[in-house]
């Protein structure tokens, strides 16, 4: 069927679209739109083109890769072009390919699943074993020499390895550049801190690291490489081509490995699509235990000759697709921008977005942490913003989608009075933070109180941030304890508390009445104290009033605390103030005493000290507090996540497979339950 007038108008902006997209993405690294979206525009082209090919036009974006390279490196013409991969969104879709595939290979297909890297495809060529140049995919057909920074980059080979000779007269090899998460973060730090206009994602540092016209910036930038795809290989006169290069993909990287070139080691041989679909699921759950972004899955037919019998089509080969996981990064609406103040009087701005679905949940408000981010992500009420949200990672505002020739909202100003009290907001010279001075303020009144409340310091169970508001706004509540004047009589009458609701509350509160010195300590949100301090102090000295009596320099001896810490503990308790919610709080019945360890016991060594263990599953006779706890008491950190500097991860019953896999993945020591009382006695792992 013909396409209708309205069709062909679509099409026409879609490939207006889709070509200045293209441009923003590859030749400026600056896209204005998210991977996600850009790919919905190109797939409608697409799919509109196929379903009418009189409406494809020459050089359609639909059918063109990339875009044409800016002209301030040298291009290098790609002897054989480099070809994007077509995309596939959900299991349903990568099996129709995977039929299409195998319908036209009847002795049957294997498959390598690879992991879909978010950087920079990038051409490396080889003469007689020696690196000689290396050059961007461009628009497929001619890229950019960026030989002089791509030698900065400390995981790709110079030299191969002479006993693996003789080398062909030409070896082109593919991959990916990309930027380490860790190594991006530090480097928007370091961006804030120079006043510097912050990176996106790791894929658009790394674009813009290596388009820097001096070697030795994209040098400090920590860029990294995977190998994943020969391009051209001509052996000397009368030389074969090496065996492992004729047959298979799976052998092609191996063999690529052996050379010395990073081959990522979570590539898989998968026999059959079923296998494939479990490869991709995996990968969908597991991408943020990697230590770089991935977008996706690769899959590509493992046989060479089955590779080459099914060809290509202008854009992409037929024997591979990408498999793309759902977006992380999408572009909604900035409605405005509001400061919330917290127990220190902090006054902290906070994105408020139409909501958007990204990264699994649905965003409607997102830090943006002080006045600098503000200005340094340059965002502004009514600007439309891309926002991020990586796994667990607390959703982020990146930064505005400009267009160009489109009129941007006034600049954003940090209101010089306290959305809750009307006091003035203050900012030190020299500090990053604004803070509402006044002490009487509602706000800070209400997140202390409820910071006293939390799990981590007194854990009173129903009084939450809105509970705390709501008793603040009445009366009833002035400092934290005035909780523990509270009497049936006091929450009669409340909306909201029935007599079940009371009781309930009641009973928390005085559960919490048992609570050691250090929980206290937390819970009274001495600025600089956290948990490590608040145990350290708690135990040194063992009753609140040891601490009052302590001169700075014996606070600051602790294990733990320190000098900052330790001033921040005397001012607090020089003020007549705090004294007189210390002082009320003992009269209401609060012992303000740690245990110590029981008569005859002896004091636990620190055998952790300063390592971090982390704890999966459950541990015989162990809660998991209990578990962190014993860790903490010896000194140790017990944090959620495995990390490269985790010492070891202790596994229980009923353990997370994604903490062991990422464990052994980085080499990181697994303990077992009795492992686990070897390790608190002595702090020594296991031999094996
Ligand atoms: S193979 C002809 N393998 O994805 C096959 N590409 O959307 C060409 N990419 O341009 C690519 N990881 O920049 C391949 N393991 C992988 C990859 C990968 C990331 C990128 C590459 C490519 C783009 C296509």
């Amino acid at each position: 069927m013909a396409a209708t007038p309205s069709e062909e108008a679509r099409a026409a902006v879609l490939r207006r679209e889709v070509a200045y997209h293209n441009d923003r993405y590859y030749r400026h690294d600056d896209p204005e739109i998210a991977d996600a979206e850009y790919d919905a525009l190109a797939r409608e082209l697409r799919d509109l083109e196929e379903r009418h090919p009189e409406l494809a036009v020459a050089n359609s974006p639909a059918a063109t890769v990339g875009a044409a390279p800016l002209t301030q490196f040298t291009t290098v013409v790609h002897r054989v072009p480099m070809m994007s991969l077509d995309n596939v969104f959900s299991a349903d879709e990568l099996r129709a390919w995977a039929e299409r595939v195998e319908k036209q290979v009847p002795e049957g297909v294997s498959y390598v699943g690879e992991l879909k890297v978010d950087g920079l495809a990038m051409s490396l060529t080889y003469r007689n074993g020696r690196f000689g140049q290396a050059a961007t995919r461009g628009d497929g057909t001619s890229g950019e020499d960026v030989t002089a920074n791509v030698a900065t980059i400390a995981a790709i080979p110079h030299e191969l390895p002479a006993a693996m000779g003789p080398w062909p007269e030409l070896l082109e090899v593919r991959g990916e550049v990309y930027m380490p998460t860790a190594a991006f973060e530090e480097l928007n730090e370091r961006q804030a801190a120079a006043g510097e206009r912050l990176f996106v994602n790791p894929r658009n540092s790394a674009a813009g690291s290596l388009r820097q016209k001096d070697p030795a910036i994209t040098a400090s930038r920590a860029l990294s490489f995977w190998a994943y795809q020969l391009g051209e290989v001509v052996m000397p006169p009368g030389v074969g081509e090496p065996d492992a290069l004729r047959h298979s993909h799976h052998g092609t990287l191996d063999w690529l490995a052996h050379a010395g070139f990073p081959v990522s080691p979570d590539r898989r041989n998968l026999a059959s699509v079923d296998d494939v679909v479990a490869f991709c699921a995996h990968w969908q759950d597991a991408r943020h235990e990697l230590g770089y972004e991935i977008d996706g899955v690769v899959v590509k037919v493992d046989d060479l000759g089955v590779q080459q019998r099914l060809g290509s089509t202008s854009r992409a080969p037929r024997w591979a697709i990408a498999y793309k996981f759902p977006p992380e990064e999408r572009s909604t609406r900035l409605l405005d921008i509001e400061v919330s103040i917290g127990r220190t009087g902090k006054a902290t701005p906070f994105a408020v977005l139409e909501p958007v679905f990204v990264g699994g949940s649905t965003v409607g408000l997102a830090t943006l942490h002080n006045e600098d981010q503000v200005r340094a992500k340059d965002v502004r009420p009514g600007d439309l913003v891309m926002v991020r949200k990586a796994g667990d990672v607390i959703p982020e505002v990146v930064g505005p989608v400009k267009k160009a020739g489109v009129k941007r909202p006034e600049a954003w100003r940090f209101p010089s009075t306290c959305p809750v009290c009307s006091g003035p907001l203050v900012r030190l010279e020299g500090e990053s933070d604004t803070f509402c001075t006044n002490l009487d303020c509602g706000g800070q009144r209400v997140q202390r109180i409820a910071h006293f409340a939390s799990r981590s310091a007194m854990d009173i169970e129903g009084l939450g941030e809105q509970r705390v508001e709501l008793f603040v706004d009445l009366g009833l509540l002035v400092d934290v304890a005035d909780l523990y004047a509270f009497t049936p009589a006091t929450l009669k009458g409340v909306e909201g508390f029935g007599p079940q609701s009371i009781a309930n509350l009641l009973a928390a509160i005085e559960a919490s009445r048992s609570r050691p010195l250090s929980r206290i300590l937390i819970g009274l949100g001495i600025r600089h104290l956290g948990q490590v301090g608040s145990v350290a102090l708690a135990r040194a000295f063992g009753t609140v009033e040891a601490i009052m009596a302590a001169g700075e320099d014996e606070l600051a001896a602790v294990e733990g605390v320190g000098p900052v810490i330790a001033s921040s503990v005397s001012r607090w308790f020089a003020s007549p103030l705090n004294l007189g919610v210390i002082g009320r709080l003992r009269d209401r019945g609060l012992v303000l005493v740690e245990p110590g360890p029981a008569d005859g016991d002896e004091a636990v060594p620190p055998t952790l000290a300063g390592r971090s263990v982390v704890v999966t599953g459950t541990l015989p006779g162990l809660t998991r507090e209990e578990a962190e706890a014993v860790i903490l008491a010896r000194g140790g950190k017990s944090p959620g996540t495995v990390s490269a500097k985790t010492y070891a991860l202790v596994v229980g019953e009923a353990p997370g497979a994604s903490k062991i896999d990422k464990a052994e993945r980085l080499g990181v020591p697994v303990v077992t339950a009795d492992g686990f009382e070897r390790l608190l006695a002595t702090g020594a792992l296991p031999d094996n």
